[in-house]
């Protein structure tokens, strides 16, 4: 059975890949997050393991890494620091599964557009990542939608973004989560776009 562990378990993706893992998968689930009476669901207690922590506390890190198979990691804010915290629990208790929400724009390869310091945070946190040892997928969504329809297609790193005029739903890119903490090997060591699928 594989054991996931959520970091930013409340953030508006990770709510609905948890969903998305309850009802498709047989995963063990750990959330984690910094205000656990934030959940609003609630989850079965067989399945579902919650947390309280920031990521940027390596004990408790450390402690809620222990046994997991896959880290989903589904941040915001001072993402180079925490990947720092999360790639050194990740390496102190052998865990080697990563997959990183950042975002789209991070190496310029959408058409015509040039997004600025505005992505400092998630280039230098996917540098950080992609010179790691470990088997990690980086996600690069388009601008997100909280619609209910999976519709998405992907786009590798070195290829041009695809169709990033248009809004990609957070539906589509938990799916994709979920795929990817579900198949081992899939996509290891990849930077995928994700753009609406026209
Ligand atoms: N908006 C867009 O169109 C768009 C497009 C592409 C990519 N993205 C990026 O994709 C990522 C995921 O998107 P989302 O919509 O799921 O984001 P979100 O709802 O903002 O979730 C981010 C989560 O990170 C948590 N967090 C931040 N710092 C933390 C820390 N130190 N320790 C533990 N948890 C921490 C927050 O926790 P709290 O709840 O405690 O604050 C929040 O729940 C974000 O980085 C977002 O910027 C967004």
């Amino acid at each position: 059975m594989t054991k996931i562990l959520i970091l930013g378990a409340n953030g508006q993706i990770a709510r609905v890949a948890i969903r998305l893992f309850l009802a498709r998968t047989d995963a063990q689930l750990t959330l984690y997050l910094r205000n656990a009476h934030r959940l609003t669901e609630t989850a079965p207690a067989d399945r579902v393991t919650v947390i309280e922590g920031d990521v940027l506390e390596t004990a408790t890190l450390e402690a809620a890494m222990a046994g997991q198979d896959v880290v989903y990691a589904n941040l915001s804010g001072a993402l180079e620091q925490q990947v720092s915290r999360i790639l050194s629990a990740m390496n102190a208790v052998g865990v080697q599964r990563l997959i990183f929400i950042s975002s789209m724009g991070i190496y310029d390869e959408v058409p015509g557009e040039r997004y600025g310091s505005v992505l400092d945070s998630y280039r230098n946190a996917a540098r950080v990542i992609e010179s790691s040892g470990l088997d990690y997928t980086i996600l690069r969504p388009a601008w997100l939608n909280d619609r209910d329809d999976i519709a998405y297609g992907t786009t590798r790193k070195g290829e041009p973004f695809r169709n990033a005029a248009a809004t990609v739903s957070r539906s589509s890119v938990a799916d994709l989560v979920v795929k990817l903490a579900m198949t081992p090997g899939l996509e290891s060591r990849g930077s995928l776009g994700i753009h609406k699928a026209p």
